[in-house]
């Protein structure tokens, strides 16, 4: 592939920051869009410059054009697995935003039929394409904490003032198992951490979670606070935290929450200090060992900047044939641990991932 010809199916609310990179990148071009509601559509159009779009209401007209190359599938959570099964049927090249599926039986179908068709599959993790994140791996990954020994995560979200408008339909989607899969803060959102997690320390074998319940203002529930434990082979351990603080200001341009990472290894502890949003000018990235603090400023930083090197990847990728982050089976992993999280809560006691 030369010139990327890409397909949006789904121009909600976080279509803007996958449009981003496509708009500047002189590798892709955005020439179809698809949404239920096409008047989102042509506006998303409008907003974003495109003056030669075709614009759709259903997925199969836009998987019939030739000139689409790549479909970026943004759908609400249960339409991800008959989207991605379509769009593999039509040789179309996938990136699906995360989760892949609700069931590990739907996400072996999508990466048995991606391989069956020969088109490229991934799914769209951009918590490690983050630069703070890029930075503590390459950290991590040089040996500056030593071999790590604990990961702890932390989302935290707070007031709305400055985050952008969620519309209520995106909400609402969200609410309750059967459409999202799970909750919005340890599912949904937690997808990243899971995956950071992943990333980090590999698969865990074991996970032990307590899920909460808060009621938002609007009348919306999340599933939080919530504490979630997890064990990785070799003695190695983790926690994922989930907390809201209805009155904590969080400096953001989209959603009202900030996440902290911390890794601790033999020699040393590498923390990630902003993800979402920013709670204070704080470095993003710090190591302590030796007595030492070191402040990595230097950094891109800004939520967006995920979405755009996660889409550069891609695009790269599918340019020169390297393989493309998550693959089917690394979006399994982090959805099987995921799942086991959901479970865990559930059913009271701790579970194997
Ligand atoms: N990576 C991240 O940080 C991040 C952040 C937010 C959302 N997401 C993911 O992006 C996806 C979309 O989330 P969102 O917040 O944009 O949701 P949204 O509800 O704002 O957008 C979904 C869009 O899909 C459209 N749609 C629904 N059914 C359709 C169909 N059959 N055919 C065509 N269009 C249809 C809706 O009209 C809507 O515009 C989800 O997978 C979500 O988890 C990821």
């Amino acid at each position: 592939m030369d010139r990327i010809r890409v397909g949006f199916i789904g121009t909600g609310r976080i279509s803007d920051l996958h449009a981003i990179e496509y708009r500047q990148n002189p590798n892709a071009e955005i020439v179809a869009l698809c949404d239920a509601n096409p008047s989102l559509a042509e506006a998303r159009a409008q907003a974003w410059g495109l003056d030669n779009v075709t614009i759709t209401d259903t997925y199969a007209d836009l998987l019939a054009f030739e000139s689409v190359d790549l479909v970026d599938i943004l759908l609400p959570h249960h339409l991800h697995a008959d989207a991605a099964l379509a769009a593999f049927a039509a040789g179309k090249a996938v990136s699906l935003q995360k989760p892949m599926t609700l069931t590990l039986e739907d996400a072996d179908r999508l990466i048995d039929a991606a391989r069956a068709a020969k088109v490229p599959f991934r799914v769209f993790e951009n918590f490690i394409f983050y630069p703070p994140i890029v930075k503590a791996k390459q950290l991590v990954d040089e040996g500056a904490i030593g071999a790590p020994i604990t990961i702890r995560l932390k989302s935290n979200s707070g007031s709305r003032k400055t985050a952008w408008t969620v519309p209520d339909a995106a909400r609402a989607w969200r609410q309750g198992p059967g459409k999202a899969g799970g909750g919005p803060s340890v599912f949904d959102d937690g997808h990243h951490k899971f995956a950071i997690a992943w990333h980090f320390m590999g698969q865990a074998e074991k996970v032990h979670a307590w899920i909460g319940e808060t009621e938002m203002p609007d009348g919306s529930f999340r599933d939080s606070p919530a504490m979630i434990s997890f064990r990785f082979p070799g003695n190695r351990y983790g926690n994922f935290e989930v907390v809201h603080s209805p009155d904590l200001t969080v400096l953001t341009e989209q959603y009202a929450q900030d996440d902290r990472v911390e890794i601790t290894g033999t020699e040393g502890v590498v923390m990630v200090n902003r993800g979402h949003g920013q709670l204070a000018d704080v470095a993003p990235v710090a190591l302590l060992r030796d007595g030492q603090l070191t402040e990595f400023r230097d950094l891109e930083t800004g939520w967006v900047t995920s979405f755009v090197h996660c889409a550069r990847h891609y695009i790269d990728a599918l340019r020169t044939g390297a393989p493309a982050r998550l693959s089917g089976e690394e979006a399994r992993d982090v959805l099987r641990f995921a799942l086991a999280a959901e479970e865990s809560a559930r059913v009271g006691q701790a579970v194997d991932v």
